[in-house]
């Protein structure tokens, strides 16, 4: 069988880095009620010129530099992203143009911190339907130009940045020691879509609008959901919490990465985090944290790979790989 496997991996940040005391001063706010209920400590936030569309470009270069390939082995592009450049078209066409690419083709999908999960499927279906052989999968956001910066219970989470990664087709055997995705299991739920929401779009308001947010009703659901998603994936596999060699958790918030992998009996040393240093970039955080981890040498060829992400709609889902 054709299994999804990753050929390279990129990321990019914007120039300026806002820390917690910076917001001190913006906002009622202190470091150390930032830290101690989030776990952040610093974000990234696009300046003049940088927009999420630019930062997937630069995380894409990045990831096809590392694959030794060109745009011209590229297939399809699919961006997360809950930030486009523009209502339509998609910011994947755009990193399309960017990249000097016009054949293949490009398009978004838009599940929120869920997103990069919901990609990494979706491409992973088109490379074993046959309809492409190397996808270029790109979680952008520029989550800073939808916050309320008066809004201290949603400002201080949020951050900016993108991540890539190029995956490619390549024979399998069907066991789970093969290399690339193993499982995927996707979710959502409308039912909760005004917990964590933007209150204006092309259709509504004729606005871009705000995110808004009830903190504790997110909170409240995020772990169970989690874990939900990534027991499926075992089931699917026969694998177990012993099995995995890292997770890699949506950067949403210390505090529901530490009890999710508890619940799981995940040992912290296996769990990568950045929630600390990019703050929650939404769909770009799980393949900034990737990113991350394979560039220091945590994650090393044949590593069993645990992605999970919640977020708003509420959506969610995880995805098991063999890096
Ligand atoms: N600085 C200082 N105080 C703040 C604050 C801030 N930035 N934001 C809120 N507060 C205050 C509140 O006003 C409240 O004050 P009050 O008791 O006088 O009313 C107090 O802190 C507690 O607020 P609460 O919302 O109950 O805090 P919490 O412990 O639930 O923490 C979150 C808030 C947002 C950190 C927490 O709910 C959370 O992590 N939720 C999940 C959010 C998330 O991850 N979303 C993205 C999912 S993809």
């Amino acid at each position: 069988m054709i299994r999804s496997v990753v050929r390279g991996f990129g990321a990019a940040l914007p120039k300026q880095v806002m820390s917690n005391r910076d917001l001190e001063s913006r906002v009622d706010t202190t470091d150390e009620w930032i830290v101690q209920r989030t776990g952040i400590r610093q974000r990234y936030i696009a300046g003049e010129g940088e927009t999420t569309a630019s930062l997937g470009e630069a995380a894409a270069r990045q990831a096809l530099d590392r694959a030794g390939l060109t745009v011209a082995d590229i297939d399809l592009i699919i961006v997360a992203t809950s930030t486009p450049d523009n209502t339509f078209p998609a910011t994947a066409v755009n990193i399309q143009h960017r990249l000097g690419m016009s054949h293949g083709f490009a398009f978004d999908v838009q599940a929120v911190c869920s997103g990069f999960v919901y990609a990494m499927t979706t491409a992973d279906l088109y490379i074993r339907g046959g309809m492409a052989k190397r996808v270029l999968v790109i979680g952008a956001e520029t989550f800073s130009r939808i916050l309320d910066w008066s809004d201290r219970t949603t400002c201080v989470l949020f951050g900016d940045g993108a991540g890539a990664l190029v995956l490619e087709g390549q024979q399998g055997t069907g066991a789970i020691s093969d290399r690339g995705i193993l499982a995927s299991k996707l979710r959502s739920d409308g039912a909760h879509r005004e917990k964590l929401y933007v209150d204006g779009g092309p259709s509504t308001t004729g606005t871009v609008g705000y995110l808004r947010m009830e903190g504790r009703e997110v909170f409240k659901h995020a772990v169970s959901m989690i874990t939900d998603v990534i027991e499926a994936t075992f089931e699917a596999t026969g694998t177990t919490a012993d099995d995995i060699d890292w997770l890699v958790p949506h950067q949403a918030n210390r505090r529901i990465i530490d009890a999710s992998a508890k619940k799981l009996g995940i040992p912290l040393e296996k769990v990568v985090v950045t929630v600390d240093l990019h703050g929650n970039t939404s769909a770009a955080s799980i393949p900034l944290a990737l990113d991350t981890a394979a560039a220091d040498g945590r994650i090393k060829k044949g590593d069993l790979v645990l992605i999970e992400a919640m977020g708003g709609g509420f959506t969610w889902g995880a995805v098991l790989l063999r890096w």
